[in-house]
């Protein structure tokens, strides 16, 4: 078993699941703001202390990702996150990629950015105690969208980024996103993500990206969220799996989803449809951002009597999830 294979297989076996903590400095100011916290530094660093200091966090969750912000952080204890992470027994992951801007030659769709110096920072990252890295790739489905331009620019640019990390010693997580915005029904998501995962591992294998040292995090199959259509449980995961058999290798160890505005509760029903289905070949577990943290910051509200009611939101989440798989 190569390393990176090693970490790959333990970010998404024994029933655990990754954790999304890594929300860029924009994002997690306006979701504090939401819940009436100042969006400081110091406050994204409480509400990622309150996360990662969760009691019996390591029984469900074998990575956590974190932002660059965080990761120069340190706990009240002195620990920096990695390090802490390290102690308690769950991987350090690095967002990596610098966010999604408008592509030119399409400007209503994104390419995300991140490339230039990116050797030079996973080896940074590397000797801060990463072991893994996330690159999420933005993709819309709408009035002539996805355009070839835009599938073709994001796919060589996930391929780059995971062929790079590799190099470096870093699993890199594969995540191309269909998103859940708009009015498309549950076969056109299936259609786009199927084509969109075809051409993921055509640019992975030709950028020479080892598959068994990769975790892919899709999305799962669902409606767009203006649409009138609301399908079964049972149908997003026969949808969800149908477009994954249709595209990725075996040999990759194992798929972790997205939430991508899913409904908590939902997000975890489909996770555990997809379990019943025939076996199949990788491992399917969850790496959710809002669908563990979301309930979590609403318990809390940055107070910090509700620190306790916050952590046991998260842990109700992450137990959910872990039995789901
Ligand atoms: P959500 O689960 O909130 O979609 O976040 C996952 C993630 O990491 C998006 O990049």
């Amino acid at each position: 078993m190569s390393a990176l294979n090693k970490i790959a297989q333990t970010l998404v076996s024994d029933r655990r699941g990754i954790l999304a903590a890594d929300e860029s400095i924009g994002t997690m100011s306006a979701r504090l703001e939401s819940v009436g916290v100042e969006p400081t530094a110091e406050n994204r660093r409480v509400y990622r202390e309150l996360i990662v200091t969760t009691p019996r966090l390591s029984e469900s969750i074998s990575g956590v990702i974190l932002a660059d912000e965080t990761f120069y952080q340190k706990l009240n204890n002195g620990r920096t996150f990695p390090e802490h992470l390290e102690d308690i027994g769950i991987l350090a992951g690095i967002k990596v990629d610098t966010g999604a801007k408008p592509l030119a030659g399409a400007p209503d769709e994104k390419i995300t950015e991140g490339l230039d110096g990116l050797r030079e920072r996973v080896a940074e990252y590397v000797r801060l105690g990463a072991t893994f890295a996330k690159w999420r790739a933005v993709i819309t489905i709408g009035d002539g969208a996805p355009s070839d331009r835009a599938v073709r620019a994001n796919v060589h640019a996930l391929a780059r980024y995971a062929g790079l990390c590799q190099e470096g010693g870093l699993v890199p997580i594969v995540e191309p996103e269909v998103l859940m915005d708009g009015t498309h029904s549950l076969a056109r998501c299936q259609q786009v993500t199927t084509a969109v995962l075809k051409s993921v591992f055509e640019e992975l294998d030709l950028l020479g990206v080892q598959l068994d040292g990769i975790v892919l995090k899709p999305n799962m199959v669902v409606a767009g969220v203006g649409s009138a259509e609301r399908p079964a449980v049972d149908d997003v995961a026969r949808a969800t799996v149908e477009a994954l058999r249709e595209t990725v290798p075996a040999s990759v160890p194992g798929i972790a989803f997205l939430s991508g505005g899913q409904h908590p509760e939902v997000a975890t029903q489909h996770l555990g449809a997809m379990q019943k289905l025939d076996p199949l070949p990788w491992e399917l577990t969850y790496s959710f951002g809002r669908a563990l943290v979301g309930p979590a910051l609403e318990a809390w509200r940055g107070d910090e009597n509700k620190w306790a009611a916050g952590q046991e939101a998260l842990s109700g989440r992450a137990v959910a999830n872990a039995s789901a798989r």
